[in-house]
């Protein structure tokens, strides 16, 4: 161990992880372009009342999670802990919302939440961020969730299942909120500490408290379903026909709340069965408060984030990837063959080859296990007889055929 590690809940993404993301991100680039949604990098500094404003309060990721600080001009600044605040900033602030029809973007990048660290949970993770602005309408919500089933199942994802609820909006919300104190006010006692600030703050929560007695609890309070209004209800109703229409299979849950205050009307997340405790690999909805809560217009919005460690983790389990290795492993073996190898090398590489060496020289059979090792496809050798005859060995490591060029013929590679 080095005497100074990495931070606590933050990780290396090690060169042999790579492959996997590089998947991953291909998979969401490729599927924005299908589904016509634009990147935007955001900052991940922002101001803190952004997330406090835009998140929520009284939820755990503004309480306990987010790494605040001032700067040293004294602005209080914030890691973010999701992108969804950020990016509605930055389409307000360059107008990227104006045209009257929708817009559609999404994000790749970390997100910092201080949360105990365990599997399939750190302090720095990524996300894939997809989100829409300025369609109210039913349908937008189903495309967005297509898009995430789209994206799992083409990365070969099969054990998932998308949990969808409406969680009303400011007509109906209201009633639902005031059934569900007035149940829990009755449970008070047996509520754990956090839920009963909970209670009087934002009882919503409560349904998304991790405390097994608080669940208990919950599964025996109101029904949301019952409460939504018929516009809700009409919404709601689109989502799932929606998806029906396209083969994507739901499961309704009326307790689903998300850990974010922002959201109206449809949520959703996605669990894998190969996660364990930490089981969302997914989770979205729609906020059409939001852009008006960060001082902008009336501005709807949905979309949704994909943890991408999370994801990772059940591709590693279930998706076995060749790495490839180089094209040519280039052998020098012996000290003068090392400059003729060293140019030889350049020029290939200049031509769009790839080739790896080891600027030392070696016999030939340590070069033979090395370019193994690496996975090559072929090795050049380049030995003092090779060099004297202005030659290199060529040799196919896959069919072991042997071929001797004159170095005038490089081009033939
Ligand atoms: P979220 O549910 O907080 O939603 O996060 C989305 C996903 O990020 C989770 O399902 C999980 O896979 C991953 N995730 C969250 N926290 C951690 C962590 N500490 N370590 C590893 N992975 C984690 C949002 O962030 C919303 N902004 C989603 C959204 C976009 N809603 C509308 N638009």
């Amino acid at each position: 161990m080095p005497e100074i590690t990495a931070v606590r809940g933050f990780k290396d993404i090690l060169p042999d992880q790579i492959p996997l993301w590089r998947l991953v991100e291909d998979k969401a680039r490729d599927l924005a372009r299908r589904f016509g949604y634009l990147e935007l990098r955001a900052p991940v500094l922002e101001r803190t009342e952004l997330f406090a404003r835009g998140i929520g309060e009284t939820t755990d990721i503004v309480e306990k999670e987010m790494y605040t600080m001032e700067d040293r001009s004294g602005d209080k600044i914030t890691l973010r802990p999701e992108a969804t605040a950020g990016l509605v900033r930055a389409v307000l602030e360059h107008s990227l919302a104006t045209s009257g029809r929708p817009t559609r973007l999404f994000c790749l990048g970390p997100m910092f939440r201080y949360e105990r660290p365990q599997k399939g949970r750190q302090r720095q993770f990524h996300q894939l961020d997809v989100e829409v602005f300025g369609d109210p309408g039913p349908h937008i919500d189903a495309e967005v969730i297509s898009l995430l089933c789209a994206f799992l199942t083409e990365l070969g994802l099969t054990d998932v299942s998308i949990q969808l609820n409406s969680l009303g909006c400011p007509k109906c919300r209201p009633i639902f909120r005031e059934k569900l104190t007035s149940f829990l006010k009755a449970h008070e006692p047996n509520l754990c500490p956090d839920c009963q600030k909970r209670l009087i703050r934002n009882p919503l929560r409560v349904l998304d408290c991790k405390v097994e007695a608080c669940q208990a609890i919950a599964a025996n309070g109101p029904d949301m379903s019952e409460c939504l209004c018929p516009e809700c209800q009409d919404h709601l109703a689109v989502v799932t026909d929606s998806l029906g229409s396209v083969g994507l299979r739901y499961v309704l849950n009326n307790r689903l709340v998300r850990g974010l205050d922002y959201y109206a009307r449809t949520t959703f997340e996605v669990h894998s069965g190969y996660l364990g405790a930490q089981s969302a690999v997914a989770g979205g909805g729609r906020y059409d408060g939001l852009c008006r809560q960060l001082g902008g217009p009336d501005l709807p919005g949905v979309g949704f984030a994909v943890g991408l460690e999370r994801l990772i983790m059940i591709l590693a389990q279930t998706q076995k990837l060749e790495s490839l290795g180089p094209d040519y492993y280039l052998a020098a073996l012996a000290p003068e063959t090392l400059g003729p190898a060293f140019k030889l090398a350049h020029q290939l590489r200049l031509r769009g080859l790839s080739v790896e060496a080891d600027w030392e020289p070696g016999s030939l059979k340590s070069r033979l296990k090395r370019a193994d090792r690496l996975g090559a496809l072929k090795v050049i050798m380049l030995g003092p007889d090779e060099l004297a005859n202005n030659q290199v060995t060529v040799r196919n490591l896959v069919t072991k055929e042997q071929t001797i060029l004159p170095l005038t013929e490089i081009n033939l590679f």
